[in-house]
C-alpha cells in the first residue's frame, strides 16, 4: 500500500517504516513535490496533525498521514506540549530545549511527564486520528546519545534509563510514536 507520510525527516521516516513493516510504501513530501514547510498554526497536537494531513491531501489527493508530537510535563501544566520543537528558541535547538526544561523543573520534585503523538490519517478523503502515549519522568540531568530531542531527559515508566540510552528498537517498542503507528497500522489493515 502506497501512502504519503507528511515528513521530510529521514529519522522519523525510518522509525515509522520499521514499525509499519512490509506491505507499506511510504512516500515523503519531497517525493510528491511539497518542499515548503507546512505551517503548524494549531493550538493542539490534534489540530496540527490535521492541518498537515489536509495540506497534503488538498494538493495531491493521495492517501496520507501526518503526525504531531509533544512532551507534556505535569508540573508545567502540560508544557512544552504543542510548542515542544520551539520551546527555548525559534529553531529546533534540542540542547537549548533540554536546558530550559531542566531549569523550569529545578527544585520541583514532581517530574511526571508523557510523550503524546497524534496521527491524522486521510484515506479515500476521510480523516481519522489515532494517538500513542508513553508515560515517564524527567531526569535531573541528561544521559545517553541515541535518539533526538528530549530523549536524554526522558525516562519511560518501568525503565531506569533514558530513551537516549536505548537502542532504536527498544525505544520504538514502547514509544509514543511507536504506539501511535501501531494504532495506525491497525486502522490501515482493518
Ligand atoms: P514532531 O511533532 O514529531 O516534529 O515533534 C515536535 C518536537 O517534540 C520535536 O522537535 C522534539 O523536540 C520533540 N520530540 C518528538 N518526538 C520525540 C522523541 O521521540 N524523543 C524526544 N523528543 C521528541
Amino acid at each position: 500500500m502506497k501512502i504519503v507520510f507528511a515528513t521530510n525527516n529521514r529519522h522519523k521516516l525510518s522509525e515509522v517504516a520499521a514499525v509499519l513493516g512490509d506491505g507499506f510504501e511510504l512516500v515523503t513530501l519531497a517525493e510528491v513535490g511539497i518542499t515548503e514547510d507546512i505551517p503548524e498554526t494549531g493550538a493542539t497536537l490534534e489540530e496540527n496533525a490535521s492541518i498537515k494531513a489536509r495540506y497534503v491531501y488538498e494538493r495531491t489527493a493521495l492517501d496520507c498521514f501526518a503526525d504531531d508530537t509533544g512532551l507534556e510535563v505535569e508540573a508545567l501544566d502540560g508544557a512544552p506540549g504543542v510548542h515542544s520543537a520551539r520551546y527555548a528558541t525559534d529553531g529546533h535547538d534540542f540542547a537549548a530545549n533540554n536546558r530550559k526544561l531542566l531549569s523550569e523543573l529545578s527544585g520541583i520534585s514532581n517530574r511526571k511527564a508523557r510523550f503524546r503523538t497524534v496521527i491524522s490519517l486521510i484515506r479515500g478523503g476521510v480523516e481519522q486520528q489515532v494517538e500513542g502515549i508513553v508515560e515517564g519522568r524527567i531526569a535531573t540531568c541528561e544521559s545517553g546519545s541515541e535518539g533526538f530531542g528530549y530523549d536524554p531527559l526522558f525516562i519511560p515508566d518501568g525503565s531506569d534509563v533514558t530513551f537516549a540510552e536505548m537502542t532504536a528498537e527498544a525505544k520504538n517498542a514502547i514509544s509514543h510514536r511507536g504506539r501511535a503507528v501501531a494504532a495506525l497500522q491497525e486502522v490501515l489493515r482493518g
